[in-house]
């Protein structure tokens, strides 16, 4: 939206308290869902539900990191999964980064976009961070219905966790054209500040990416953000919510709307006022108002490191970035830089485990259309004593 911001910032703690007076939690509200039709507990790592996305291609943000199903990069232990990014040296020796050749086929890589399955260093060094990303396209998706997810971000400076969603089927054509919902995303470093405002792992974000194509990306009217005003989102488990309905989608924090768009008649297209630019006939126009989110989306689960998420012109303490996003070589300076960073990750401490995200359980709930009480607009109401008792007697 032209000159006009609509990112939604919502201060935690602030809210917490707002909510402690309606004297309910998140959890009296559960009635309102339907069944339970996905739940990964993460007693183990299911390979069958979870496909490892295996390849060099460096993400559409220009990222640093390979993506293999190595077993110190994903892992679950006492009952959480764990995605942690690694060093590609400490597996291939560092002259590997500059002299050698990443051949990803031979352990069955399987995105060779860009040439993806092999890397060389020729402009730059190769990929020097070695991570996971693991998806659930072949195993669940689903329309509607509340998802629940309790993790933990990892701590460390460039590190880029995400939980998203991609459409399983591309029925509008290519990203962004089918959608993408980013449920929670950070960036872990500890203090990361653009422009005044702290970016680091104080604050969370969550995302709908639409439009006709990678220019015409609409994010910001449907951007939403949480910031914690006691610890970080790498200190302490939370719970990220979803709510995907026939009229709405919701994002909360801890049981704490965060953000909500319900489209105008226009749909998303009208969001995201794309008759303007770049017109044309609207790509949605026979759908409902939620198209393209009115179809299955299935989970992706990722730690993404360095890249375009990370703007130039910020302050990072204690270390400037090492790179620059208008400069090809960017690996490179980032690895040599590794004295300034990799401090930060925190490798050694307790188990190892502090750049991991953490992720406890994964839940979703059906949509029940027969359920006509709204609990996010119920606990609204509650709030503000102005339900009648007929209401009250639904919870
Ligand atoms: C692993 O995932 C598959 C596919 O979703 C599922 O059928 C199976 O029950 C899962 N196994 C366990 C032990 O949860
Ligand atoms: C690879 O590069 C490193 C660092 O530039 C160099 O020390 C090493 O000799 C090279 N190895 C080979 C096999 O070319
Ligand atoms: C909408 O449906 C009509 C009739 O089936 C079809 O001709 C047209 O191509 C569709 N438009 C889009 C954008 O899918
Ligand atoms: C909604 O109610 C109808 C009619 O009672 C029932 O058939 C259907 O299974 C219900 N849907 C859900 C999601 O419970």
């Amino acid at each position: 939206m032209e000159g006009k911001d609509a990112v939604v910032i919502v201060w935690l703690l602030l809210l917490t308290v707002a909510s402690d007076r309606v004297k309910g939690t998140w959890s009296q509200f559960y009635h309102l869902r339907g069944r339970l039709i996905f739940q990964e507990e993460f007693d183990t790592l299911n390979t069958s539900r979870w496909q490892h996305i295996i390849t060099a291609w460096r993400g559409g943000n220009n990222e640093f990191e390979y993506y293999t199903d190595r077993p110190e990069n994903s892992y679950v232990r006492d009952g959480v999964l764990h995605i942690r990014p690694t060093l590609t040296a400490d597996r291939f020796g560092q002259d590997f980064l500059y002299n050698g050749t990443l051949d990803l086929w031979p352990e069955g890589c399987n995105v060779n976009y860009n040439g993806g399955c092999v890397a060389t260093s020729d402009e730059d060094i190769i990929n020097p961070i070695q991570s996971a990303r693991m998806r659930t396209i072949n195993s669940f998706s689903f329309t509607y219905g509340t998802v629940e997810i309790r993790a933990k971000m990892p701590r460390g400076d460039w590190i880029w966790p995400a939980m998203w969603m991609m459409p399983t089927e591309n029925r509008f054509g290519p990203w962004p054209r089918s959608g993408e919902i980013d449920i929670v995303e950070i960036r872990a470093n500890n203090d990361f500040t653009c422009r005044n405002k702290q970016m680091g792992n104080t604050l969370m974000g969550s995302t709908l990416h639409f439009g006709t194509d990678a220019q015409h990306n609409v994010w910001r009217p449907t951007h939403y953000e949480a910031v914690l005003e006691e610890g970080d989102f790498a200190s302490d488990f939370h719970v990220f919510g979803l709510q995907r309905l026939p009229q709405s989608i919701r994002f909360y924090v801890d049981g704490i709307l965060i953000g909500e768009i319900t489209p105008p008649d226009g749909g998303f297209w009208e969001v995201g006022q794309l008759d303007r630019d770049p017109g044309g006939p609207n790509i949605w126009g026979n759908g409902t108002t939620m198209t393209p989110f009115d179809y299955p989306f299935h989970f992706i689960l990722n730690v993404a490191v360095g890249g375009n998420f990370f703007p130039d012109g910020c302050i990072n303490h204690q270390f400037q970035k090492p790179w620059s996003t208008k400069i090809k070589q960017q690996m490179l300076p980032f690895w040599e830089k590794r004295h300034e960073w990799l401090p930060t990750w925190n490798l050694q401490h307790g188990d190892g485990a502090s750049n991991a995200l953490q992720v406890d359980y994964i839940r979703v709930y059906e949509y029940d259309p027969n359920d006509t009480v709204d609990w996010y607009w119920y606990q609204r109401g509650l709030a503000s004593n102005s339900l009648v008792d007929s209401q009250r007697l639904n919870v």
